[in-house]
């Protein structure tokens, strides 16, 4: 299969890294990119196109992975361009959104969902995929380190499951973190970690791991966790712990460059808005 990657991210270049492994060709669109992103692509030996009107042109299928907020837009740039093989959107987005893209779309729209970081090694990470074209899909992931199964029910299935996941690892990050910020801000982060030492033995650790793991992404996770609010809104379940969540991820976004990010940084970020 000739693929084409929007965009190789620290994610997307190690998909493209997967479908080359089992003999597919990967293209990517240097046009607008940074140089992070040039960098990687071209490191991975993904092939250039000079246009996305070449691009569509040239490629059976299309992988889309990029930050949430810019899911949607990125596929009606895709659709315009008059594309007519198989739309893989991988993105973090609510099933709601991704039924959006299968109607525009239509039956070549694939609905997938990552979990686990970027695929380097065997077992780490998933792509789940759902639509009709999903097995197909599948198959072209065959022999790579990444672990690509069909979820059953349709599109928007993969992305409800990842927004379930997500909604679990985020939204806890987001709490705990919030928590410390309350703690600080309250004069007891002494007292509360001396509690939990005795009571709750792994939040002293788990709260500086959250804000190591999610500082520098914290500025994509705010479109994340609207998708995971509108997710739950839909259902007529309370949306408000993930717009809270998305609240304390917008407060970090300052700390996207910052080398080696502590948990005094985010208690900082999150106190001073
Ligand atoms: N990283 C993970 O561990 C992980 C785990 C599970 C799922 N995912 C999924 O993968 C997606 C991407 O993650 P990532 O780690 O690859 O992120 P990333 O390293 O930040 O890469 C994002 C890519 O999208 C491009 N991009 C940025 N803004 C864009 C826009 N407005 N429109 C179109 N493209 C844009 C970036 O290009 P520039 O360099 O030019 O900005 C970059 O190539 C996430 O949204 C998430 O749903 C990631």
């Amino acid at each position: 299969m000739k693929v084409a990657l929007l965009h190789p991210g620290e994610m997307g270049v190690s998909v493209g890294a997967a479908l080359l492994s089992c003999g597919n060709e990967v293209y990517y669109l240097p046009a607008g990119r940074s140089d992070a992103t040039l960098a990687r692509a071209r490191g991975a030996g993904f092939a250039a196109c000079s246009s996305l009107a070449e691009l569509v042109a040239g490629v059976d299928m299309i992988v889309s992975i990029c930050p949430p907020h810019a899911a949607l837009a990125l596929a009606e740039d895709v659709m315009a361009a008059q594309f007519t093989g198989v739309f893989v959107d991988a993105n973090a987005i609510s099933p709601a959104s991704a039924r959006l893209l299968h109607e525009r779309v239509g039956v070549n729209f694939v609905d997938g969902a990552i979990i686990g970081p970027p695929a380097t090694t065997a077992g780490s990470t998933r792509l789940y995929l759902a639509g009709e074209r999903a097995a197909a899909v599948v198959d072209c992931f065959s022999t790579s380190v990444l672990d690509a199964r069909v979820v059953a029910g349709g599109a928007g299935c993969a992305s409800a499951l990842k927004m379930c996941y997500a909604a679990y690892t985020k939204g806890t990050s987001a709490l705990l973190l919030a928590v410390r910020a309350l703690a600080a801000a309250e004069g007891v982060d002494s007292a509360l970690l001396a509690e939990w030492d005795i009571s709750q033995r792994d939040l002293r650790t788990r709260s500086a791991g959250a804000a190591r793991g999610t500082a520098r992404k914290a500025w994509r996770f705010v479109g994340e966790m609207e998708e995971i609010a509108n997710t739950f809104n839909d259902q007529a379940l309370p949306a408000g712990f993930h717009q809270a969540a998305g609240e304390i991820y917008r407060r970090m976004i300052g700390l996207q460059d910052a080398a080696e990010p502590t948990l005094e940084d985010v208690v900082t970020a999150l106190n001073r808005d």
